[in-house]
């Protein structure tokens, strides 16, 4: 059959490629194959899926390339046992695409690529059956699978290609959604449904077709699992975007029918360790399918305790299967609770922003009874304490604090909760003193005594506590404050640093208890007296919309200086600053600068394509703006009043059509101090 669909890739959101295909009309769909003696289907193979499925699949740490192969999934079954990964609850071992070859043989039976699975698919089965563990298969709903080498897809083939994988003893299909011949996806996976139950063989089914037809709406009963989303990508805006997607699901997961937001990339490198565990523990919260993404062969000890944290997978496989719901989410910060079946519930407090925020709920508003007290469980440091209502705490940039909350009668038996916050500018002057001020609040029911804070920096930073810092006991709901000065030294090279906050403390009873939080903190200088360029000058932050801004050429939308020279208008400039919509940049001008200019404009390397527009903040003020200026006008010269501003931002939007080829340079930006 001609292939008529292509591949392509659209821009969804910031950083994230997300499938989708383009297909020429005009195509007779092809008729569904159900045998002409279908065998009578029998009843729903019940039981499967009444928790969210756990496994691996080795899609996104190595797409198609040749090291997915037999070995490596052998490899991986063996590390499920010898890691403990197994008795965590792991279980599924999941081929994605490119495990067979690009023709059917002459009866239309289904290959597997002999250089990848020289012993084919059944002795892979058995290998992974003798240790106690399933495997799972991947093929598309339409004529070919996804990959640009296109294997064959089922459509046309359902019954047959079921057969062969209920031989080969599968446990879980994956049946993905491309090269479709435009027909209808209820009918396409119905039908699929109907051949994986006829085989007799109970096999999870794993519908994915990105949520483009509501899934939530049809497929319960359908299949087990649904995706909602586009593809993951190993970065923080694709996994921000696919949360943000999933959360407002939660009505329609449950035992035996999930929501799937697709896939994990913790271990694959792309994140930080901070942002694995607030994936992973919002994947737990939202009861996804937790599917290791990344080749466990060469996981550190971070990536393993990530995923083998039996707290937090407790909260993903709670068998009253509820996904949790968003309580509340300002500013970016995100409380999500999930009613557990012992009455408890787990709360997330997730802080999608870039710098340590207070967050703060209560044990009634998640849900729980009024009592005196109640047992709060930290389950990322394994600790438990009594609050008297009470949830609150200071959470990291990107972090989650993950808890357990419950109505125990053995709340007094653990030492009171005391939150930590550290008060400030997140940014500090090298070579000055900066204050901060810390606070730390008992949040128990019952006093913590001995309390002691205190503030370490990076080596060589000083650190004073300019008013006391222990207290001989704090009572529920009081706090300690303590100021500090912080005097960064002349020579430390501007950046991020940390500073952490910790205390130490005794229950009533005498138990230690202690908490620390680190905050970051930006160390800047004001830009020399004169004129600069801003492309010569250090950022506080830069946000973008594709690939990083680049000092000096436009944007190349992927690694860092892959632009071209910056032209608009047919007029090329040397210096400048190559941001992509959306864009925000930063730098910290002190006080001493007067005056920016720049000639903005959509670059000329998009043709035709592309509208922005550009705004310039001072402090919280909008002090210049362009309107939206398209790729055909010429350079608009900007000019801003930032007089007294201590930090000035330079904002690119998208003029109001999606972020497509919004290539948008700030030419010859200068800045007079
Ligand atoms: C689609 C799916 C992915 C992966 C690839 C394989 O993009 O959404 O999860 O299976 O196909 O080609």
């Amino acid at each position: 059959m001609r292939n008529l669909c292509t591949r392509t890739t659209s821009r969804r959101a910031v950083g994230v490629l997300a499938a989708g295909l383009l297909c020429t009309t005009g195509l007779a769909a092809p008729a569904l194959a159900a045998p002409a003696t279908a065998p009578a289907a029998p009843a729903v193979a019940d039981g499967l899926a009444l928790t969210p499925p756990m496994g691996f699949n080795n899609w996104n740490s190595t797409h198609c390339r040749p090291e997915f192969n037999e070995s490596m999934v052998k490899g991986i079954a063996d590390l499920f046992v010898e890691k403990g990964l197994k008795d965590a609850g792991y279980q599924y071992v999941n081929l994605d695409d490119c495990w067979a070859l690009p023709t059917r043989d002459a009866d239309g039976k289904l290959v597997p690529d002999p250089a990848r699975f020289p012993d084919g698919i059944k002795a892979v089965a058995d290998y992974v059956h003798a240790r106690g563990l399933k495997l799972g298969i991947y093929t598309s709903a339409g004529t070919r699978t996804c990959d640009v080498a296109g294997f064959p897809g089922a459509l046309g083939h359902e019954y047959s290609d079921a057969r062969q994988f209920a031989d080969w003893g599968v446990d879980y299909l994956k049946y993905d959604n491309c090269n479709n011949q435009g027909v209808d996806a209820k009918l396409r996976y119905t039908t699929m449904r109907d051949a994986l139950r006829a085989t007799g063989r109970p096999i999870v089914y794993s519908i994915c077709e990105w949520g483009e037809n509501e899934p939530w709406k049809w497929a319960p009963g359908v299949g087990q699992l649904w995706r909602t989303t586009g593809d993951i990508s190993d970065n923080w805006g694709s996994m921000l975007s696919l949360l943000k997607k999933n959360l407002p699901l939660a009505p329609y997961a449950g035992p035996g029918h999930w929501n799937d937001p697709d896939m994990l990339e913790v271990g694959n490198g792309g994140m930080t360790d901070t942002e694995y565990r607030s994936h992973f523990s919002m994947w737990s919260v939202m009861a996804a399918p937790l599917l290791i993404g990344s080749d466990l062969r060469k996981a550190s000890a971070a990536t393993l305790e990530i995923l083998h944290n039996k707290e937090v997978i407790a909260v993903d496989q709670d068998p009253l299967g509820k996904q949790g719901t968003v309580l509340s989410s300002e500013g970016g910060r995100w409380v999500v609770a999930k009613e557990m079946r012992d009455g408890s519930r787990a709360v997330a407090l997730f802080n999608e922003t870039g710098s340590a925020r207070r967050m703060s709920t209560t044990a009634t508003a998640v849900g729980l009874p009024e009592a005196s007290a109640y047992t709060l469980r930290d389950l990322w440091q394994h600790q438990s304490y009594n609050t008297a209502g009470t949830i609150s705490a200071m959470v990291p940039a990107h972090g989650t604090v993950l808890v357990r909350v419950s109505t125990d009668q053995h709340w007094a038996q653990h030492p009171p909760a005391v939150e930590l916050g550290l008060d400030g500018s997140p940014l500090v002057a090298r070579g000055g003193a900066a204050s901060f001020t810390s606070t730390a609040t008992d949040l128990g029911r019952t006093p913590a005594r001995q309390v002691s804070v205190s503030l370490s920096g990076p080596a060589g930073w000083t650190v004073r506590a300019a008013s006391a810092s222990t207290v001989g006991a704090l009572g529920t709901g009081s706090s300690l404050n303590t100021s500090w000065k912080v005097t960064v030294p002349q020579g430390t090279a501007t950046g991020s640093y940390e500073l952490t906050p910790s205390v130490l403390y005794r229950s009533p009873t005498g138990t230690p208890a202690q908490s620390r939080v680190p905050v970051t903190v930006t160390v800047v200088v004001p830009p020399p007296a004169g004129v600069s360029y801003l492309s010569d000058l250090p950022w506080v932050s830069a946000a973008n919309g594709y690939g990083p801004v680049e000092r000096d050429t436009s944007n190349g939308e992927n690694g860092a200086g892959d632009g071209h020279p910056i032209t608009i208008g047919g007029v090329t400039y040397p210096k400048g600053l190559g941001a992509h919509a959306p864009s925000d940049i930063s730098y910290y001008t002190g006080g001493a600068c007067s005056k920016l200019t720049a000639d903005v404009g959509v670059d000329d390397e998009k043709g035709d394509k592309g509208t922005v527009a550009f705004e310039v903040w001072a402090d919280g003020t909008k002090v210049a703006s362009t309107g939206v200026l398209t790729n055909a006008m010429p350079a608009r010269p900007l000019t801003a009043d930032i007089t007294g501003a201590r930090v000035i931002r330079l904002v690119v939007t998208d003029g109001g059509d999606g972020i497509d080829s919004d290539h948008a340079d700030w030419a010859d930006a200068k800045l007079s101090c």
